[in-house]
């Protein structure tokens, strides 16, 4: 079912109308509601702006679900299938509505399509307070991952050039990353990694030896601040060089985020050499079969809690 034609629904009693039975429907997430999807994460302070949600529902718009009362939506949740990789994201419903099983409605129609889509792994990372309803649909947990951030300055400037290691990621460079990508994340993000370089080819940078891939970063303006990942690299010294040509490349007064693995210990040392201190930490879970894994020791950065 798509275009927004709803699929599912179930009843719940709202204490306004007392007795009263109303129906929540479930359906595909369209474009109208982007607008409520932005002021909806943006109540939870996720620092999302309009482009963010647009570009996660474009990835796949049959994977992105509402749920309404009266035409009315009031939850939502969004999933992209990398083959055998499902991640799901973004799952928020209305304080006024919660504990009604509507959340747990929306992860399931999600999970049936993750599935039905191919995912054999299915992953999100989890809020203390959602873990569980993860826990009670099948999710497991796998570790930490911490979100970091740092204040960048003008004076932090880096010239990329005289870097030998690092160069400008190039539009002709995507397909080759994909592949290298593909051993660290476990599948192919093509069509991630492509949308990112898009609104945002200054801030991406690729680590080179010879013509040989070593590892990248890609960051991009969120809401308030900036935001660095993917960031994959297999080694920890070309990791260093690639964010500090981000750092230098932002060339504004302001802050950036990333969210990195606990179990990634190279990474969490560069955090503390390079003075980035912890914001928060939320949970990697797991839903099926572990083997998709990939290679988590190059991850120094996730793409986001969104999509991986
Ligand atoms: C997490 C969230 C989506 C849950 O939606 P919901 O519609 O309230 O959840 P449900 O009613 O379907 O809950 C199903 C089960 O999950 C568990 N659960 C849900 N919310 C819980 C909470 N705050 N604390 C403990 N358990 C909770 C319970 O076992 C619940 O069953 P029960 O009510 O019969 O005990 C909602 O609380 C929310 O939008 N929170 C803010 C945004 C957020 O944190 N999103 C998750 C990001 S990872």
């Amino acid at each position: 079912v798509a275009n927004g034609t709803p699929f599912i629904f179930s009843a719940v009693e709202l204490p306004e109308t007392r007795h009263l039975v109303r129906l929540v429907l479930i359906r595909t997430l369209v474009e109208r509601d982007i607008d409520y999807v932005t002021e909806s994460v943006n109540a939870e302070k996720w620092g999302y702006d309009r482009r963010d949600i647009e570009r996660c529902w474009r990835y796949e718009p049959d994977g992105c679900f509402v749920a309404e009362i009266d035409n009315i939506p009031i939850g939502h949740v969004f999933s992209i299938c990398y083959g055998k990789i499902g991640w799901i994201g973004l799952l928020r419903v209305d304080p006024e509505h919660r504990r009604r099983r509507i959340g747990r409605d929306l992860m399931r129609v999600t999970l049936n399509y993750q599935q039905g889509a191919g995912a054999e792994a299915i992953r999100l990372v989890a809020r203390d307070e959602a873990v569980p309803l993860y826990l009670s649909l099948g999710f497991r947990e796998e570790f930490e991952v911490i979100r970091f951030s740092r204040q960048i300055r003008r004076a932090d400037s880096v010239n990329v050039d005289k870097q030998a290691w690092i160069s400008q990621m190039r539009q002709k460079d995507i397909e080759d990353l994909a592949k290298f990508d593909c051993k660290y994340f476990g599948a192919s993000r093509v069509c991630v990694l492509r949308s990112l370089y898009k609104d945002e080819p200054r801030l991406c940078f690729l680590a080179r030896e010879g013509t040989r891939l070593l590892g990248y970063v890609m960051a991009r303006r969120i809401r308030d601040a900036y935001y660095a990942g993917p960031w994959v690299c297999e080694n920890p010294e070309r990791a260093e060089d690639l964010l500090c040509a981000c750092i230098g490349a932002v060339s504004e007064e302001t802050e950036l985020r990333l969210d990195m693995g606990s179990l990634n210990e190279n990474g969490t040392g560069l955090m503390r050499k390079l003075g980035f201190h912890v914001m928060g930490t939320t949970i990697s879970m797991v839903w099926g079969e572990r083997k998709h894994g990939g290679n988590s020791a190059g991850i120094y950065g996730i793409g986001g809690r969104e999509k991986g």
